[in-house]
């Protein structure tokens, strides 16, 4: 089965599917490998390196979806790109097909069978694939870099001749997987954090970090059986937004990551409520790809709002592609091996629950035939 991926056309992007190491495993699993030329590039793996792991460089990414079954790809194509598509391919990705209907359609006129990771449920044999937690943990991560790199005061409390220096109240909305990685970075650099999630499960893990869990609590569970927050009623939201607000008007910084699967970020941070904070506070929106947990978030883009600094970044784990790719790659390669049965080569089915789970599309309907 010939496996493919791309230079992926997009000016933020810099992963890259599989790094070489992958490429060589995968290949032994009976895969046969083939990439765009200078797909790695951008995150420093050379061509040569592929050719030496057993892959096939070809000149253009049409070259390599036509010369592939399998596609690999880091976001769902444009329904342009799909128009030169041969038909009936398989895309595996990390796709959130539900903010791209276009995409879909087309892919589903050319009969094509499309797998999102997005989708894998919150199951332990899952985990290694799990492409939304691999890259939830570096964009925490980065998140507050950026805020210390935009931030007017150091973050750790300083004693110096010079006099005492007050740590940095970071206060982290939605405590996640990136929100979590947030509080632990946060932690490591010396400031004083405060944390809050509308699941009360994660009240262990905010404080086994060191951080303070806020004490709101609303009357109904808000966690589906999934493991996910579900959204919140309008007076719910109402009452948290209240309750909020005062913890936001002291914190100097703070680092929103609340979402919801497979819909737009929940609202949480108003304009009232921004306007309350101090001057000189920083921002992170990280819900920004799925439009943003602050009111004024316009997402890509940095606004001076009175003195308060918000940053509503996209795609925030493509600026660390080196470490991305390697999680990425380790997560498809995990996924792909569902393909494979032992000793018989890779074959294209749905005889397992986490393919049917992440099945969108299959040979152009969303009627599932196994
Ligand atoms: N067992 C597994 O394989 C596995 C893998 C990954 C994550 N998880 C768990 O799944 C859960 C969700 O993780 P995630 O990081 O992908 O979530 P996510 O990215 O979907 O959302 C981020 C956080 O925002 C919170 N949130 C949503 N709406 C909110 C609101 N209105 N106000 C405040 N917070 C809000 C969510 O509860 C979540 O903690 C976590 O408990 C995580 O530990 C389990």
């Amino acid at each position: 089965m010939r496996l493919g991926f791309l230079n992926e056309q997009n000016p933020l992007e810099r992963r890259v599917a599989l790094v070489p190491e992958a490429v060589a495993k995968l290949t032994a699993k009976g895969f046969q490998i083939v990439l765009e030329r200078e797909a790695g590039t951008g995150a420093y793996w050379p061509d040569e390196a592929y050719r030496q792991a057993g892959a096939e460089v070809l000149p253009t990414a049409q070259a390599v979806v036509e010369a592939c079954e399998i596609l690999l790809r880091l976001r769902m194509p444009t329904p342009e790109e799909i128009e030169r598509y041969p038909s009936g391919r398989v895309l595996v990705g990390l796709l959130q097909a539900w903010q791209h209907p276009a995409s879909l359609a087309a892919l589903a006129e050319k009969q094509w069978s499309i797998f999102g990771l997005e989708r894998l449920p919150r199951l332990t044999r899952a985990q290694s694939m799990d492409v939304l937690s691999s890259m939830a943990a570096l964009a925490g991560y980065k998140a507050v870099l950026l805020a210390a790199y935009h931030f007017a005061r150091v973050f750790p409390m300083l004693t110096t001749a010079a006099g005492t220096l007050a740590p940095a109240r970071v206060l982290v909305i939605g405590a996640g997987v990136a929100g979590l990685q947030a509080i632990a970075t946060a932690r490591r650099l010396g400031a004083q954090v405060e944390a809050y999630d509308i699941r009360p499960a994660a009240k262990e893990q905010v404080e086994s970090l060191g951080a303070r869990f806020l004490p709101l609590t609303l009357d109904a569970t808000a966690e589906t059986a999934g493991g996910y927050a579900r959204a919140l009623t309008p007076e719910e939201q109402a009452r948290q937004q209240e309750a909020l607000a005062a913890y936001l008007a002291r914190a100097d910084i703070v680092i929103t990551t609340a979402a919801l699967p497979e819909r737009p970020a929940p609202k949480i941070i108003t304009r009232t409520m921004r306007q309350q904070m101090k001057p000189g506070a920083v921002i992170v929106d990280l819900a920004a790809d799925t439009g943003g947990n602050c009111e004024e978030t316009i997402p890509g883009q940095t606004q001076n709002l009175d003195g308060i600094l918000l940053l509503a970044p996209l795609q925030l784990p493509a600026t660390l592609p080196v470490h991305a790719s390697q999680m990425l790659s380790r997560n498809f390669s995990e996924f792909l091996s569902l393909f494979c049965a032992k000793n018989s080569p890779p074959k294209l089915h749905l005889e397992d629950e986490l393919l049917q789970k992440t099945c969108i599309l299959w040979k152009g309907t969303k009627e599932l035939v196994a």
